[in-house]
């Protein structure tokens, strides 16, 4: 079955930008002998200069673009994040407490979450955002041009992970973004590592003995799996998190994203793993299709993520679904605060808040991960064993 229908299939000029990235990702192959890992296909797919699809320059996300986030949604998100936020800046007053968003996309997080910071009379020293997309920067300042010019000029865009940070950071859909491996279970075979090779001229998924130290080291127990079963690895994900805990001297890290504890990432039913991709709001699994422009995603597995982070000396706080989190943080009495009677902005906050709760929507599979410094030797919570 096609993946799109014929009227969203892509337009001349982006056929061209697409075939683009396509003649880079076929020489990435060529030049490393005929087969590459998943993660360096991805990593091309997405963040290629200039042509990856989170580098260029199509419009991603809202309705006009392929997927819609949260802070997309409706402006209460930032605003029931700002509550947590303001009490971590507030209690590190003396140290002029920063905020970091890693990944801010089209910038409507930082923008919402400013103003609300503003309104608590808690605007951070500097609002840092570290993004590796020039195209989303760009979007970022026109967004956030919007912003009254006290708390405007507190926003920086850096290149690099400070060295030493103090304050809130905050990444919203940032780890299902980063590169995965992809590692494949079969039976008396053993395991394989799943990549792209060039067939006739076109991409096909195609299988090596698996043989990277890092994945060998994080291989989850086949026991119980059906043959074939194929998954995915964040190396990168555990890796971002690892260079949190180098950074963050106090306050709290906030990673909100889907995905589940390894038990569930892991589960027998699982036989396909979790890879997405996503074009014009159509959901599929299939990442050898349409480079540069469509999104390629794969859920998070939180017990990595955990693990790497207090082995880098950080402390999980919290880890809940999305929905008791945001109930917890009060985004139910955000959404009172609206005038039912101006139909106009409360209908639209009210699906959206129903959207980010239900657990037939995001309230389930989204996850809030709060992360501060520790010692590293905390237990992980019950919630979170692998
Ligand atoms: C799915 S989008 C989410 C955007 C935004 N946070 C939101 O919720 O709407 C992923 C974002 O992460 C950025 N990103 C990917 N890898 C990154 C990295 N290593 N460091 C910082 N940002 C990164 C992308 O460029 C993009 O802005």
């Amino acid at each position: 079955m096609a993946i799109l229908p014929h009227s969203l299939l892509p337009g001349p000029e982006a056929q061209v930008h697409s075939d683009r990235l396509r003649a880079v990702i076929d020489q990435a192959i060529r030049a490393a002998g005929g087969w590459i890992d998943f993660a360096g296909f991805m990593s091309l797919a997405l963040y290629a200069p200039g042509l990856g699809y989170y580098s260029a320059g199509a419009v991603k996300l809202g309705a006009a673009g392929d997927f819609v986030t949260a802070p997309e949604m409706t402006p209460l998100f930032a605003r029931t994040l700002a509550r947590p936020v303001a009490d971590t800046l507030a209690a590190l007053h003396a140290a002029q407490p920063e905020v970091l968003e890693l990944g801010a996309g089209t910038g409507r997080l930082a923008c919402d979450l400013l103003l609300a910071l503003a309104e608590r009379d808690v605007v951070p020293e500097r609002y840092r955002i570290l993004e590796v997309s020039p195209d989303l920067r760009a979007r970022q300042e026109v967004t956030l041009a919007s912003l009254p010019e006290r708390v405007r000029k507190r926003v920086q865009w850096c290149e690099h992970w400070p060295e030493s940070f103090c304050g809130a950071l905050v990444a919203n859909e940032v780890l299902d973004a980063l590169p995965v491996h992809r590692v494949g279970w079969r039976g008396a075979q053993g395991w394989v590592e799943i990549g792209a090779a060039l067939e006739g001229g076109r991409w096909i998924p195609a299988e090596r003995p698996l043989d990277n130290p890092r994945l060998l080291e994080r291989l989850p127990d086949p026991a119980g799996w059906p043959v074939p079963y194929d998954t995915e690895i964040g190396l990168a994900a555990a890796d971002l998190v690892a260079t949190v805990g180098q950074s963050l001297r106090a306050g709290r890290a906030w990673f909100i994203d889907y995905g589940f504890p390894a038990r569930e990432y892991y589960h027998p039913q699982r036989v396909g793993g979790t890879l997405m991709c996503h074009i014009r709001h159509h959901a599929h699994p299939d990442p050898l299709v349409f480079p540069g422009l469509q999104d390629i995603t794969a859920h998070v597995d939180f017990t990595a993520v955990a693990r790497a982070a207090a082995g880098a000396g950080l402390e999980v706080e919290a880890y809940a679904s999305m929905a008791s989190w945001l109930i917890a943080e009060g985004i139910v009495e955000e959404l009172g605060r609206l005038p039912p009677e101006d139909a106009g902005r409360y209908l639209p906050a009210a699906a959206a808040v129903h959207k980010l709760l239900s657990p037939a929507e995001m309230g389930e599979l989204f996850k809030v991960l709060v992360l501060r410094p520790g010692t590293g030797r905390e237990p992980l919570p019950a919630s979170l064993a692998g």
